[in-house]
């Protein structure tokens, strides 16, 4: 019998909270997976949930179980898997329900998905979800992208389960088609340089000033109350004063040091290239994963040219102070980029992207929610042509407050051989950024000597060739 209001496919970690959370909310919940055994599984572990879960151990009893016109929030691994689903329902559903592809897929096979979709197949929405299983359980933030009418039917569902900012959901309809989905790679993006930065300031406390992870731990734990207050920062302060009992010692002190990477960070540094929008922390936070992974490799070259020597160390709160400020910094770097880029896209795909409300969705629920985005909404709200985050009165104030802590830090990082590339840059962010006269001139000149491209002259009009060689 049609008694669901909405369904989800996929039961793994993200899947299974989502339908939780739904059903939480008062919402009959249909659910299936390809193993007939996780279902079983699932609505046996629903508890009080338990009878507003509808489980199904084929497709079509899934679908049968829905009331039409149908939704169905499918959340399976990116990529093909994704397609063959999409398939398998578009056999099964009709015109005027609506397939919701809630995982991290990469926003250029959404747009391949609406493409491709027949005019009379069920419709479809790109569904960024971030928060992690906590998150998809009690409230994730929620980037959509499809046909605004679409959106308005599964809006009431998607705004009872996303997280609330004073009361505000954070879901919103932010353009067409692969829009929620770039939306969210940007935020993945983000959230490596985010990362990657905290984790250059974790290696000065540690291998520069000696700092063990409880004392690092609680600087983190103060910082957590100021204005870098996050829940990145204060999951950071969690993670380095838990003790592992087998080892005795922290167990960040074990951990391998070689980091993981699903793709969102990459496609972020590609989409940024693409359109010649510089994304350089999100690039570099990128790119330090890469080189952690290499692990063989650098502890060859460590044993070829050892480490550097210590040249110069402050102590004291001089510097702790000044790596609070130089993380503050690099966040506007890599926040200014991650809006830039989304801001370009949105004029090359014609979405419309709306950056305040991506700033406020932001603000609950996801991994980068902080005190910051809340900021970067009110920033947005009034200065909305705004061509730079940094450009934002708000936030220039914040840049002339925290630039030459950054430059201490990534001075004094250098100098000792420490490894801060997002940190570093930040700096050679700003520093092109701002300087009126740059040195793309000699590029120019070089350009057009070697291939006679052309340079444009600040005293004539027109392009011009140099005398090269006469
Ligand atoms: C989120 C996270 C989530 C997930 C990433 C991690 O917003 O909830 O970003 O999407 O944790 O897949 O990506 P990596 O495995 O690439 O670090």
């Amino acid at each position: 019998m049609a008694q669901a209001d909405i369904g989800v496919i996929g039961l793994g970690v993200m899947g299974a909270n989502l339908a939780l959370n739904i059903a939480d909310n008062g919402y009959t919940v249909a659910v299936y997976n390809r193993t007939a055994a996780r279902t079983e599984a699932f609505a046996a572990e629903a508890g009080r949930l338990a009878d507003r879960v509808v489980a199904s151990a084929t497709l079509e009893d899934f679908v049968a179980s829905l009331k039409s016109p149908r939704s169905v929030i499918i959340m399976v691994k990116a990529g093909d898997a994704v397609d063959e689903q999409v398939s398998a329902l578009n056999a099964l559903m009709e015109d005027g329900d609506i397939i919701i592809d809630a995982g991290n897929a990469n926003f250029r096979d959404t747009m391949r998905r609406f493409e491709q979709r027949a005019q009379t197949a069920p419709g479809l929405i790109g569904m960024g979800v971030s928060g992690g299983a906590e998150g998809a359980r009690h409230g994730p933030s929620i980037m959509v992208g499809g046909a605004q009418d679409d959106w308005r039917r599964i809006e009431p569902v998607v705004t009872a389960i996303a997280a609330k900012y004073k009361g505000e959901p954070c879901a919103a309809w932010l353009g067409e088609n692969g829009a929620g989905h770039f939306v969210k790679t940007i935020h993945n993006g983000i959230e490596y340089a985010d990362m990657q930065m905290i984790a250059e300031v974790y290696g000065v406390m540690r291998d520069h000033l000696n700092m063990d992870a409880p004392s690092i731990a609680s600087v983190f734990s103060v910082w957590a109350s100021g204005p870098l207050d996050s829940y990145l920062i204060d999951i950071t302060a969690e993670v380095l004063k838990t003790h592992d009992a087998s080892a005795g010692v922290a167990i960040v002190d074990v951990i391998v040091d070689a980091a993981g990477q699903k793709g969102t960070g990459r496609w972020s540094v590609i989409e940024s290239q693409m359109m010649g929008v510089p994304a350089t922390s999100i690039e570099a936070a990128v790119a330090a994963r890469s080189l952690s992974a290499m692990r063989e490799e650098r502890k060859a070259a460590q044993d070829r040219f050892g480490l550097p020597p210590m040249v110069e160390r402050r102590e004291g709160n001089a510097i702790i102070s000044d790596l609070e400020n130089a993380l503050l910094a690099g966040k506007i770097a890599a926040y200014a980029q991650g809006f830039a880029v989304m801001a370009a896209a949105s004029k090359e795909f014609g979405w419309g992207l709306p950056l305040a409300t991506i700033a406020r969705i932001w603000r609950a629920g996801c991994i980068i929610r902080s005190r910051f985005l809340d900021e970067i909404a009110t920033a947005f709200t009034e200065n909305p042509e705004a061509p730079n985050l940094a450009m934002t009165p708000e936030f220039a104030a914040m840049l002339e407050k925290t630039d030459a802590p950054l430059r201490r830090i990534v001075s004094e990082a250098v100098l000792n051989g420490l490894p801060v590339p997002a940190l570093a840059s930040a700096v050679g962010y700003f520093d092109t950024y701002r300087r009126a006269r740059g040195t793309a001139n000699l590029i120019q000149a070089q350009r057009d000597f070697f291939g006679a491209h052309g340079f444009a002259r600040s005293d004539m009009e027109g392009e011009q060739h140099g005398p090269w060689g006469e």
